[in-house]
Parts: structure tokens; C-alpha cells; sequence
């Protein structure tokens, strides 16, 4: 039996949702086949929820026909809204979003379906919702009103809108929009396989979400964000920068926002785009986390070669859209939203269970020993 630990490198299923690919010193990413710099450089995340979806890029009428049917399912039924003030203010706000994707499986009369338009009906449900539990849940457990959703705004601007109670500007509508769609897909991640492991035993869609946000959690896949911002405010300065990434190497720690399992030695596609949002929005808000971020990229690249990850420039911008540290991982999953729902239906669609193998490295055939003599 051979181990590939980690599943590393290991093709474990077919998709025609994203693709990754290393040419030449740099690495491909597109969704559906269309180029990632593409996408954000000219599309909004509605559209590019819809491409994940179905497939193909929505015509006009299509996506104002898709907008509308995602503002329409924005609002949480009211025990939802029970639920969010009855969790501990306390609770990490990813613990709380995945407690209200479980429950509202409970309200779903069709929760057992999994057919392709029953499940797209559900798609649509989570992708509008998620915003709104992740707004309503921070207003709740810092004690302010609750901002209900604004159907003159987009999915970025609703969200900003719902957050932080007043209207974003332009640049920050654009960066949240930005940021979701880089979030959107990402081929076989962690969370989205756990997602597709529950989708093959033909579980719910809410079980199966619930299994994607509890693995994106991990500081080693989504949570790493909230790390960066953690480091980015503990170097405080550019010029301690060095001195910091030598000393946490030496001692054998991990830097946060940095390395990646598919693209080691290649920069992540989506990093080349948050950096260049990263440093806009820096200097419009006449902010220092860029600065900093880009000598810890210099330091990391120095003394362990490695190359930041999606993680490492996410953490700067939406510190500068004003969005707290806790926060980040959830922002995270209100993109790959659409993208794990988009992957739960392709699993439904050609499944096959899920169930590698485990080579077994305990004792072997040991007698048993009654109670009594032991
Ligand atoms: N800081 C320091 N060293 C790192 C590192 C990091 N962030 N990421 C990888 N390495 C080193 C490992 O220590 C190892 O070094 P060694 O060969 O000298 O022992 C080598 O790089 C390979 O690491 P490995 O853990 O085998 O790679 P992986 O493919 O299993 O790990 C990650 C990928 C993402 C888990 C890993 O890079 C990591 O932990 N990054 C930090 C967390 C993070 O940013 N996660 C978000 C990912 S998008």
C-alpha cells in the first residue's frame, strides 16, 4: 500500500468547474474556462456565482433575472434571527454561520432532494443568505441594530451596507466585489473536497456546507487570514518586517499567508490581483498594512523562499474595509459560497462514494484480555 500523505498530488475526481494548471513558470486558474484576471478585471460576482452554476456566462437578462432572485432570498427567516442572539457574542462568527446553515436545513421541506433544479434553488438560497448571517450575526453580538438588506444594492455593496450600517463608497463596493470572486472556486481544496466527500454519501446540501465551512476554518486553509492580520499588527512596522519572519523561521514556526500545495515555486493568480487591490486600497485610505505586507513578502522570499498565498494580501484588505480580524474566514466563505454548492451538484450529478483507503500501522492480531487479568 502506498501513502500519499496528505492526498498530495493525488487526482481524486473530475470537475469541469475550475482548473488549475502550471505552464511555464506560471500557473493557469480560470472558472468554467474563463480566465481568472479576466473575470475580476470585468465581471461582478453575481455573474461570476451564475458561470459557477450553470455553466456558462448569463446573458443581460439572465443575470438582472439571477440578481434579483438572490436579493429576493437575502432575509433569514425570523428563527434564524432567533438563533444569532441566542449564540454566545463570543462565538467565533464561522462557528455561528455554519450553526445557522445546519439550521436552516431544518426549514427546508425538500432538505432530503438532490435533484439538479431542487439543489439550484438551494444554491441560490445559501449565496444570498450567507451576507446576511455573517452581517446580522456581528451586529447582534456587538450589540447594534440590525441592517436589513437593501435591494438598490449588489451582493459586495448589500454586504458592506449591511456590516458597517451606512452605504460604501464606489472603491470598497468594487474591492468586496473583487475579493468574492477571487474567493469564488478553487478545484479540489480542503474544504471543497470535505464538501464533496458528504456530497457522495448523497447527504444534504446543508450537511455538506456544514462540512466545508468546519474544514475552511483551519489556520491552514481560510483561517490563515486572520493570522496574517494578527502578524501584520504585531510587526507594526515595515522595518521590523525581517527581523520578525527570521526569528519566528528559526524557531521553527509557520508564516501565515504563505506556501501553497498546488502552487509551490509559481505565484497563486489570485495573490498577483489582491496585491495590486491590496496597495490601491492602502493608498486610498492612507493605510500601513501594505507596506508591511510587502516587506514580509520580501523577508519570507528571502530566508525560506516560499510566495504568499490568497491569504496574505486578503488579510490587508479587508482590514482596510474596515472589517474585524474575526471576521476574515467568513468573508472567505460568502465567496467559495457559490463554488461549493457548485461542486456539491457536479458530485450529485456523477457520484461515486467517496472512500479511500487507510494503511494500518498499529499492533497486529493481539489476543484479547478479559477485564479482570488486565
Ligand atoms: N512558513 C514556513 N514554512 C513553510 C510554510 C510557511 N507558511 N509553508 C510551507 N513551509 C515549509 C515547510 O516547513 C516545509 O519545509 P521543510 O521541507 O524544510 O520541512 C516545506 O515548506 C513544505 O511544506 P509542507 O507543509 O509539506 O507543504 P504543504 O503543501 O503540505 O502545505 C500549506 C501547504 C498551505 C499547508 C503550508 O504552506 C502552510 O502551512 N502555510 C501557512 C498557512 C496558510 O497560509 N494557509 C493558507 C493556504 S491558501
Amino acid at each position: 500500500m502506498d501513502v500519499k500523505d496528505g492526498l498530495k498530488d493525488v487526482v481524486a475526481t473530475e470537475t469541469s468547474i475550475s482548473r488549475i494548471e502550471l505552464v511555464d513558470g506560471k500557473a493557469i486558474l480560470e472558472y468554467r474556462g474563463y480566465d481568472i484576471h479576466e473575470l475580476a478585471q470585468n465581471s461582478t460576482y453575481e455573474e461570476v456565482a451564475y458561470l459557477l452554476l450553470f455553466g456558462e456566462l448569463p446573458s443581460k437578462s439572465e443575470l438582472e433575472l439571477f440578481t434579483e432572485e438572490l436579493k429576493e432570498r437575502r432575509e433569514l427567516p425570523p428563527q434564524v434571527v432567533g438563533l444569532l442572539t441566542h449564540l454566545s457574542p463570543f462565538s467565533h462568527p464561522m462557528v455561528a454561520l455554519r450553526t445557522a446553515v445546519s439550521y436552516l436545513g431544518t426549514m427546508d421541506r425538500n432538505i432530503a432532494y438532490t435533484s439538479h433544479e431542487i439543489s439550484i434553488e438551494k444554491a441560490k438560497n445559501l449565496i444570498a443568505k450567507f451576507p446576511t448571517i455573517v452581517a446580522y450575526f456581528h451586529r447582534i453580538r456587538m450589540g447594534e441594530k440590525l441592517v436589513h438588506p437593501n435591494d438598490d444594492l449588489g451582493h459586495a455593496a448589500n454586504f458592506l451596507y449591511m456590516l458597517h450600517g451606512e452605504e460604501p463608497t464606489e472603491t470598497m463596493v468594487r474591492a468586496m466585489d473583487l475579493d468574492f470572486i477571487l474567493h469564488a472556486d478553487h478545484e479540489l481544496n480542503a474544504s471543497t473536497f470535505a464538501a464533496r466527500v458528504a456530497a457522495s454519501t448523497l447527504a444534504d446540501m446543508y450537511a455538506c456546507v456544514v462540512a466545508a465551512t468546519g474544514t475552511l476554518i483551519g489556520p491552514l486553509h481560510g483561517g490563515a487570514s486572520q493570522r496574517v492580520m494578527e502578524m501584520l499588527r504585531e510587526v507594526a512596522l515595515p522595518w521590523r518586517a525581517e527581523k520578525y519572519v527570521q526569528e519566528k523561521l528559526e524557531r521553527g514556526e509557520r508564516i501565515m499567508g504563505f506556501g501553497h500545495r498546488v502552487y509551490r515555486n509559481v505565484m497563486d493568480p489570485r495573490t498577483i490581483e489582491l496585491k495590486k487591490l491590496a496597495k490601491k486600497l492602502s493608498e486610498e485610505k492612507d493605510s500601513k498594512w501594505y507596506e508591511i505586507s510587502e516587506a514580509i513578502e520580501e523577508a519570507v522570499r528571502k530566508h525560506k523562499n516560499l510566495l504568499p498565498n490568497v491569504d496574505f494580501y486578503s488579510a490587508s484588505v479587508y482590514a482596510n474595509l474596515g472589517i474585524p480580524d474575526d471576521l476574515f474566514v467568513n468573508i472567505f466563505a460568502i465567496g467559495r459560497i457559490s463554488g461549493w454548492t457548485a461542486h456539491i451538484i457536479e458530485q450529485y450529478e456523477n457520484n461515486s462514494l467517496i472512500r479511500p483507503r487507510a494503511k494500518y500501522v498499529g499492533p497486529k492480531s493481539r489476543k484479547y484480555v478479559p477485564l479482570s487479568e488486565r
